[in-house]
């Protein structure tokens, strides 16, 4: 096993973020505040000095706002640099995000140059929205030290990465990318290479659904989009739809399928696993063993804590008041 793989966070292993645009700059912030000496790499030198300089005048703004911390500023100036080219900036890094535009050639290209150049124990992780990991894992020169790591945006504020190995990722580089994210402050899963991961084919699923909606005139854009943020969006801020279905109740749920179905056809019936768990009679928090098999000792404190959290989060939104813009949308 080589260096990065061996390291563990504390090591502050040296980074470097190949494509300085919107998520590569928001990822090499994070790195830079979390004391990561940080390389930045765009089409030319110039391309990459202009993003050091609009990313640290940028994490100033944010300390001076209250959205990083103090000093925040100072740290990101002192650890991040412009590099000449993307081989410069590889060249002695232990950990490198590709974050180029999602065009598969481009990253291809890129993935290459940066393979060639970055050191052998390098681990090398690509941003990718949606291109299969396994495909532009044929672009680099010793694919077991390259995985997906996705990052949400805006990158310094979305807590979720998704972990994606490719077909030749060992578990050893998994677990250090996922020391080295988690290093930063953020929350990782390892999910599987499969288009659109876990987020945006649950994001793109509800898309779909909303649009249809509109489509069917069952409500406007503004209105649906009222009653997600304000009901079971809320409480997505807090719970997956897991922890949300069991202490619903997965007998509840599965009647509420039979309804859809008759309405809305297959698509809508009850899922599998539902009705396995409901025959069995493990219908969530209420009888203990749900799909997630919460409760027990733990459900009064549980149920308290969603409360408080429910309440904190609406008096939040409160102080935060409507966002900008979206006043008619009513978006609370
Ligand atoms: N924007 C989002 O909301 C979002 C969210 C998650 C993931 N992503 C993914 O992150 C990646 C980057 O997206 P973005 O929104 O930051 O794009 P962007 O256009 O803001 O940034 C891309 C950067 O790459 C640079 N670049 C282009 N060709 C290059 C090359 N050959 N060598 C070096 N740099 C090069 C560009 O100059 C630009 O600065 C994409 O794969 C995208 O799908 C985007």
């Amino acid at each position: 096993m080589t260096s990065m793989q061996q390291q563990s966070v504390s090591d502050k292993a040296a980074a470097a973020v190949v494509g300085a645009g919107y998520m590569g700059g928001g990822i090499a912030q994070v790195l830079a505040l979390h004391g990561h000496h940080v390389l930045l790499a765009d089409v030319d030198a110039e391309a990459a000095e202009r993003s050091r300089s609009r990313l640290t005048e940028q994490a100033q703004r944010f300390e001076d706002e209250g959205l990083m911390p103090a000093g925040a500023g100072q740290t990101v100036a002192a650890n991040l640099h412009a590099a000449r080219s993307v081989e410069d900036a590889v060249a002695s890094a232990d950990y490198i995000t590709e974050a180029v535009p999602e065009i598969a050639e481009v990253k291809s290209e890129v993935l290459g140059r940066i393979s060639a150049a970055a050191p052998e124990g390098s681990i090398i992780g690509s941003n990718t929205s949606a291109l299969p990991i396994g495909e532009l894992a044929a672009s680099v020169t010793r694919p077991e030290r390259f995985l997906g790591v996705h990052w949400m945006n805006p990158a310094p504020f979305i807590p979720g990465v998704e972990i994606i190995p490719g077909p030749q990722t060992p578990d050893a580089v998994l677990t250090a990318a996922e020391d080295l994210i988690g290093g930063l402050g953020k929350r990782t899963a390892r999910v599987a290479d499969t288009p659109g991961f876990v987020a945006n084919r649950l994001q793109f699923a509800l898309y779909k659904e909303a649009a249809r909606m509109v489509e069917e005139g069952t409500a406007r854009p503004e209105e649906i989009d009222t009653v997600v943020s304000n009901t079971f969006g809320f409480r997505l801020a807090l719970f997956g739809p897991f922890a949300i279905g069991d202490m619903a109740g997965l007998d509840v749920y599965e009647s509420a399928y039979r309804t859809l179905e008759r309405a809305y056809g297959e698509r809508f019936s009850a899922p599998r696993m539902v009705a396995d768990a409901v025959a069995a009679g493990n219908l969530g928090v209420k009888t203990g063993g749900g799909v997630l098999d919460i409760g027990g000792d733990e459900l009064e404190a549980l149920l308290a804590y969603r409360d408080a959290a429910y309440a904190q989060l609406s008096q939040l939104r409160s102080r935060l008041g409507f966002a900008p813009g979206l006043e008619g949308a009513a978006q609370h």
